[in-house]
């Protein structure tokens, strides 16, 4: 029996192997942004877990990129390096290594979240967020400096430098994090964007800071892997960023060379939020391929096999991500395909294991 879950994808040069893909998970557990034997374990469990996709938590393009000091980082080599035995066992197992690269902007040096999300004061080891303008993102966080035209080239040369270090890692498909309210989409956002120059105002130039972004990064990343963009589709707030201004900016990022929108929303101030419900996000996914011809995946609140199936029967998706169910059960997929009857292979070593009906 055929299932849409278990069959591949192609996207550019590269095959998943069905429809699954491990969304971007903050683990919050680096030193000096290099991985380590959590790492190691967790990413290493969800590729033998069967997804056909496993994208790396948001890693820093610079270390003032970070969140908090327990980020993963790609500004330097002895990152790429720490990243290459990651990337090959997660090839070894079938799986296609992804990575999402991140700028926190005015969300940055913040404590990690179970000491709470305070703010790191510079004085305690922090960093001077960055930001479009210089608005916090709620009171107890660090004042942001408003970013001059000198510091958008750094960073634009920061995300192209990451890219290139992608590669040298061994990932293959590449996400830029344009969502949840981190730099990129604090220059989207009318909330977060109070500027007057040829960054701040009209869609056109609030969207001139990704958009310089995504033409840096494609020029780095080789022509056979994909790129995708998480963007959060909506701010769920009235005079901020929507789903209409996210169609449009999906067709100029197609035109760029981006393959697919990771559809999430919400986060660009704290009252930022969805509703959440099984399938609340699909409605973007969903529209943003409709309307912009842009490949999409959904994710948020998928934890069903047969919710997953019909998302993508129904033409909502090309690509499902789950983050949560994959933490309670990497063996999700394995599991997955046994109740819709899919192609998919226990490793050798768990066979044992492996219920007959
Ligand atoms: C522990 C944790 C860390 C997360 N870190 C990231 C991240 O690094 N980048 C990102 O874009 N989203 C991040 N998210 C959001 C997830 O990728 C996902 O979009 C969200 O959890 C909704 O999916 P779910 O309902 O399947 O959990 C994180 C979520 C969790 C639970």
């Amino acid at each position: 029996m055929s299932t849409r879950l278990f069959s591949p994808y192609e996207l550019r040069g590269i095959t998943l192997k069905n429809r699954i893909g491990v969304s971007p998970m903050c683990q919050y557990s680096a030193t000096d942004g290099l991985p380590n034997q959590w790492h190691v374990v967790h990413l290493g469990s969800r590729a033998v877990g069967g997804a056909g996709l496993v994208i790396v938590e948001a890693a820093a393009v610079a270390p003032n990129a970070r969140i908090t000091h327990g980020d993963l980082g790609i500004w330097n080599d002895e990152q790429v390096n720490a990243f290459r035995p990651i990337t090959a066992f997660m090839k070894s197992q079938g799986a296609v290594p992804g990575i999402q690269i991140a700028h926190a902007g005015r969300k940055g040096s913040t404590e990690v979240p179970w000491v709470g999300r305070k703010a790191v004061a510079l004085t305690d080891g922090g960093w001077q967020p960055l930001a479009p303008s210089a608005v916090q993102f709620k009171d107890d966080y660090l004042m942001p400096r408003e970013m001059t035209e000198q510091d958008i080239a750094q960073v634009c040369d920061e995300f192209a430098a990451a890219a290139r270090r992608c590669v040298a890692a061994g990932f293959e498909v590449l996400e830029l994090h344009m969502g949840h309210g981190y730099l990129a989409h604090q220059f989207l956002s009318p909330l977060a964007n109070h500027r007057d120059d040829c960054y701040g105002g009209s869609f056109e130039n609030r969207v001139a800071f990704s958009m310089r972004i995504v033409n840096a990064v494609r020029a780095e990343w080789p022509e056979r892997f994909p790129l995708f963009v998480r963007l959060s589709a909506t701010d769920w707030i009235e005079g901020g960023w929507d789903l209409a201004q996210s169609v449009k900016l999906a067709r100029l990022m197609k035109s760029a060379g981006v393959d697919l929108i990771d559809c999430s929303s919400g986060s660009i101030t704290p009252q930022s939020q969805g509703k959440m419900a099984p399938n609340f996000q699909v409605q973007f996914a969903e529209g943003i391929r409709r309307e912009a011809d842009m490949a999409t995946a959904a994710v948020g609140m998928i934890t069903q096999a047969r919710q997953a199936e019909q998302i993508l029967l129904d033409g909502s998706a090309d690509l499902i991500l789950l983050a949560r169910a994959l933490l309670l059960d990497p063996y999700w997929p394995l599991r997955a395909a046994q109740e819709l009857k899919g192609q998919a292979a226990w490793p050798v070593q768990y066979q044992r294991a492996v219920p007959t009906s």
